[in-house]
């Protein structure tokens, strides 16, 4: 079998289209949307994901400011800095660019943002709320995958979804949304028995471990389908956590790049939107 691509270039370019109107209703009533990002540092993958959200904001009519501070930059002078931004009527979403230089609390940093103002979803108040199943902001990444099965009319409802990986950024928020959605949901890690064994009882696998060739062809089922959210940069060129002959037994399967990453774009776009909305 050849895996049909679920298409997240194009889902993205929808998403984008509604959120530019939604600006402009909001610009329409005197409301600027505006996210605030902060990148601590010169690590190029984020410098390369910021400049992406920068230009999609452009895209979508919200504003953007990000803040670069450099990599030596104090816990106390950005928790200083996000302060300011929660103090900020005009500024609706803060995004702190992750991961953060190991000499910082990214705990603590994530915690001193306002959770009305958390266009991530990461504040403990907020995944909390997720894990209620109230409404709350979904981090960007796991929302964009549940709008692409739903695009494609894959129901996770009383499948077997098999999550490689665990961070904060996707898995676990993965794992909270699944469940909400009446899932039956693995989540495995490095010490996971038998890693091939659980991906293989998958109906929809999920790989979010940041490494290529985590899963191949034999550890998928037959016709499964498969969300690959790796963006590994290998040689200058782009891979997912998902090795190539897996599109030959897949039955649904995210391309990287054109996939996953812009989908979680979109959502950050969205959420932006959210959170604007309500405050206006
Ligand atoms: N680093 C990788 N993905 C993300 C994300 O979704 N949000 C933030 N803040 N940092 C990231």
């Amino acid at each position: 079998m050849r895996a049909q691509i679920i298409d997240g270039k194009a889902a993205a370019a929808e998403m984008n289209a509604s959120s530019l109107e939604r600006a402009q209703r909001l610009r329409a009533r005197g409301i600027e949307p505006h996210l605030a990002v902060i990148l601590v540092g010169e690590d190029p993958a984020s410098q390369t994901y910021v400049r992406s959200k920068e230009k999609a904001c452009q895209g979508a009519m919200i504003r953007s400011t990000v803040i670069r501070l450099p990599g030596d930059t104090a816990q106390e002078t950005l928790l200083e800095k996000i302060r300011e931004l929660n103090a900020d009527p005009g500024v609706h979403g803060i995004l702190v660019q992750l991961p953060l230089p190991a000499h910082l609390n990214s705990d603590e940093v994530i915690e001193a943002i306002d959770p009305s103002k958390d266009v991530d979803g990461f504040h403990p108040m907020n995944m909390g709320k997720l894990a209620l199943g109230l409404p709350a902001p979904v981090p960007c990444t796991p929302a964009g995958i549940m709008v692409l099965l739903r695009r494609y009319g894959i129901d996770p409802a009383g499948r077997h979804v098999v999550i490689v990986g665990r961070s904060r950024i996707v898995g676990r928020p993965m794992d909270l949304l699944l469940i909400n959605a009446h899932a039956t949901v693995t989540v495995c890690n490095r010490l996971t028995p038998d890693l091939p064994g659980m991906t293989s009882s998958a109906d929809i696998l999920i790989v979010a471990t940041g490494h290529r060739d985590t899963v191949n062809a034999s550890m998928v089922r037959e016709g499964a389908v498969v969300i690959d959210v790796g963006i590994n940069r290998f040689e200058g060129k782009l891979y997912g956590d998902v090795s190539a002959d897996v599109a030959d037994k897949a039955g649904w399967l995210t391309p990287v790049p054109g996939g996953v990453g812009p989908m979680t774009v979109a959502m950050l776009l969205s959420n932006t939107l959210d959170l604007a909305e309500q405050r206006g």
